[in-house]
């Protein structure tokens, strides 16, 4: 494990560098005050923070709750010569996971880093989820129909989380769902230090059994209290918890899009046979070969496609050359129905061409399971 100390106490310092390099841990010294927490977090991002030296005063709290809020990954534990009960109170209200004496007994250091150890090892061995972002090439493509419509079939067999990041002008939940949400983004990036697998839970809106929606910002002036590290780590917890966690993204390539991008196992660019579709999906295509993904890693999914039109699927794939290019047929007036009912479409109708296309997509994304294969290959030795 990666441990950070800070101490003004130089012999306290070395001290516990000494006890933790025996334990094999990786650790990083820092002599000084305790206002070092927020650059230590920031450079060395350790999974552990031993802060040495904290007084009793809760204005002190205010740095640790910083690194909490921001680096949700690294733990903190303080070492305080003394401790009221309502100092020790504050401390887990922030998020930090242990208070122990100062100086610290070698014992109760090495418990305490093994306690932090045995969770972030829980965390890890967790098998984790597939991420998969979808994102219009132009306004209207059908990029929130697609994700969240995809997301009902995968929860067939799988458990999926959807993430709605347009967070000014998010809709996902209203296209599988009726009522507006009760809790959404905002609540979790506002108690971010609270972030775990029930919280989570408790926020998103479970639209089906095994299908949750964390819902947009109902006001526009809660999403900026969203920032790029509170998706991070929602992220990386949704993905220790569901099977799939889809993405809704905005049009706009900024920090929180690319991070998204680059941790997706899979990107959807969603548009329509139309020329300026095409070309905002050669843009994006650009973009993500600059920034070095393989090109297997985007999916091209043409949506509304009809065959006969304009630009036929041939001519598509030349101008998105190299790519992988899906097609989703167009069905206007069942799809409508769907999305002002708040109900997916394989609620209404399985048989819609459009259901069996995205059943199609949901089929490349989960492997047939060993039953599956196991009855295929029956029927193969059957009649070979
Ligand atoms: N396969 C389809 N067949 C017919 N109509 C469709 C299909 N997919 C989407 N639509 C229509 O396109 C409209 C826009 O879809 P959607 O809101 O999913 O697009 P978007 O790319 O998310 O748009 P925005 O830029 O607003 O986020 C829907 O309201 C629906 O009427
Ligand atoms: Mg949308």
């Amino acid at each position: 494990m990666k441990i950070a100390v800070i101490s003004t106490n130089e012999s306290h310092l070395q001290d516990l560098g000494r006890l933790l390099a025996l334990n094999r841990h990786n650790v990083v010294l820092s002599s000084g005050e305790k206002t070092k927490i927020r650059s230590v977090a920031e450079q060395d991002a350790p999974d552990l923070m031993l802060v040495d030296g904290m007084s009793c005063e809760l204005a002190d709290l205010a740095l640790v709750e910083y690194v909490t809020t921001h680096h949700p990954a690294t733990a903190v534990v303080l070492l305080c010569s003394e401790q009221t009960p309502e100092f020790l109170i504050h401390a887990m209200r922030v998020g930090v996971r242990e208070v122990l004496p100062s100086p610290a007994t070698p014992e109760a250091i090495e418990a305490a880093v093994n306690r932090v150890a045995a969770k972030l090892q829980g965390s890890s061995q967790r098998q984790t989820g597939k991420l998969l972002a979808f994102i219009g090439c132009k306004g209207g493509s059908g990029s929130t129909f697609i994700a969240t419509n995809l997301g009902y079939h995968l929860a067939e067999s799988r458990s999926v989380l959807l993430i709605d990041l347009n967070l000014q002008f998010g809709d996902a939940l209203s296209f599988v769902y009726e009522a507006p949400p009760t809790l959404t983004l905002a609540d979790v990036a506002r108690d971010i230090n609270r972030l775990d697998a029930s919280f989570l839970a408790a926020t998103a809106v479970k639209v089906a059994p095994n299908y949750s929606v964390l819902a947009a910002p109902e006001a526009l002036t809660q999403a900026m209290a969203i920032k790029p590290e509170h998706v991070e780590a929602i992220i990386k917890l949704a993905l220790l918890n569901f099977d799939f966690v889809l993405l809704d993204l905005p049009r706009i390539l900024d920090t929180l899009a690319l991070k998204a991008l680059d941790r997706a196992d899979k990107i959807y660019p969603v548009l329509q046979a139309g020329v300026p579709g095409i070309q905002n999906a050669k843009k994006l295509l650009t973009v993500f070969r600059s920034l070095g993904y393989p090109d297997t890693k985007a999916e091209m999914i043409v949506n509304r496609f009809e065959k006969g039109g304009d630009i036929g699927f041939s001519e598509i794939e030349q101008s998105l050359s190299g790519a992988i290019v899906r097609t989703v047929p167009n069905s206007y007036k069942e799809v409508n129905s769907s999305i002002n009912q708040g109900r997916a479409l394989l609620e209404s109708s399985r048989s819609n061409a459009v259901s069996k296309s995205l059943a199609e997509l949901s089929a490349t994304l989960i492997p047939p399971t060993e039953d599956a294969r196991g009855f295929l290959g029956r029927i193969f030795n059957t009649r070979g």
